[in-house]
């Protein structure tokens, strides 16, 4: 079994299609979660998500990688309250020192802040200049934050938005993937698996995928990723600290769903209205 990879932004790296978060997985067993993040290296979801905000996971991901730092897509994020000129590049250094590693592949600011986006933006640049990180990008913006930080970098900078994606949460497909599409920027879906509000399988929609999922021999989480990469941007991390569970998302790295399952999947969980807000966790 291959994993897919796709370009991480136009022009951009290819990266896995499914990758690994890391929040929480510094709460269960140590040696459990660094064997979990290798077995999904191992299984070719090279692409490890990562932040500042989520406690001891950097550390347990400096074990996991020890020895293979070629093979991974390292991504980690600069908390909004330390997004500053000289904040990040204090953030992503500590953040460094934490992963045992001399660079990020992609280094992103968590959510809109206070600090100006030219700020951040520059310190990023710097540490691009200065071999620290390979690009970056930006997390939970919407496409008011999307205009404001294009209007400060221009085209072909931006790497990546990283937002909320799963089936009962599809307010992104309204305005923000088609933005990013249009700009040529990579769309990250975090908590895939709406992190812990996966449909029911007794459920009338968690039912149709439990159909779809049997027509292919996989699970119906399997069919979820499948739907939420569907689209050449699109790209999932969803977190497990399980091997059986890295394994079993790995397998959905080269699935396909026909244009039938898909409009089966739109129907069982339609997308609703635009909201207001971009939702987030
Ligand atoms: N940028 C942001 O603001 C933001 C916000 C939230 C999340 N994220 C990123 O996105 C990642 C994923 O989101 P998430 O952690 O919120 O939740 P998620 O990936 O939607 O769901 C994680 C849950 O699903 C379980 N699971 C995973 N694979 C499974 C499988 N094949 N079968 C059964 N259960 C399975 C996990 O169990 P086990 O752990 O027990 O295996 C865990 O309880 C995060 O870890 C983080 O890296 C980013």
């Amino acid at each position: 079994m291959v994993m897919n990879t796709r370009e991480f932004g136009s022009g951009g790296p290819k990266v896995s299609v499914i990758g690994q978060g890391t929040w929480f997985i510094d709460r269960g067993d140590r040696n459990d979660a660094v064997a979990a993040l290798c077995r999904g290296l191992d299984l070719g979801m090279t692409h490890i998500d990562t932040a500042e905000m989520y406690g001891e996971a950097e550390p347990v991901i400096a074990d996991a990688i020890a020895g293979r730092r070629d093979e991974v897509f390292l991504v980690s994020k600069v908390l909004p309250s330390n997004a500053s000129r000289r904040g990040t590049i204090a953030a992503c250094e500590r953040s460094l020192r934490r992963l045992k590693t001399d660079r990020l592949d992609c280094y992103l600011l968590h959510w809109p802040g206070s600090y100006p986006l030219a700020d951040t933006v520059a310190s990023f640049e710097d540490l691009v200049v200065s071999g620290k990180i390979r690009s970056w990008g930006v997390s939970n913006f919407d496409v008011d934050d999307l205009d404001e930080l294009l209007e400060v970098v221009g085209e072909g900078r931006i790497a990546c938005n990283q937002v909320l994606y799963h089936l009962q949460e599809r307010a992104i497909e309204h305005a923000v993937i088609p933005w990013c599409e249009r700009h040529g920027v990579a769309v990250v879906a975090y908590s895939p698996f709406g992190h812990n509000e996966f449909p029911a399988p007794r459920s009338d929609a968690g039912l149709v995928l439990q159909q779809i999922a049997a027509a292919h021999g996989v699970s119906p989480r399997q069919v979820a990723l499948a739907f939420l990469t569907r689209r050449p941007a699109l790209l999932a991390i969803p977190k497990a600290s399980a091997a059986a569970h890295v394994a079993d998302n790995a397998a959905a790295g080269n699935l396909a769903l026909s244009e039938a399952e898909i409009a089966a999947i739109d129907r069982a969980f339609p997308r609703g209205a635009r909201p207001r807000s971009l939702p987030m966790l």
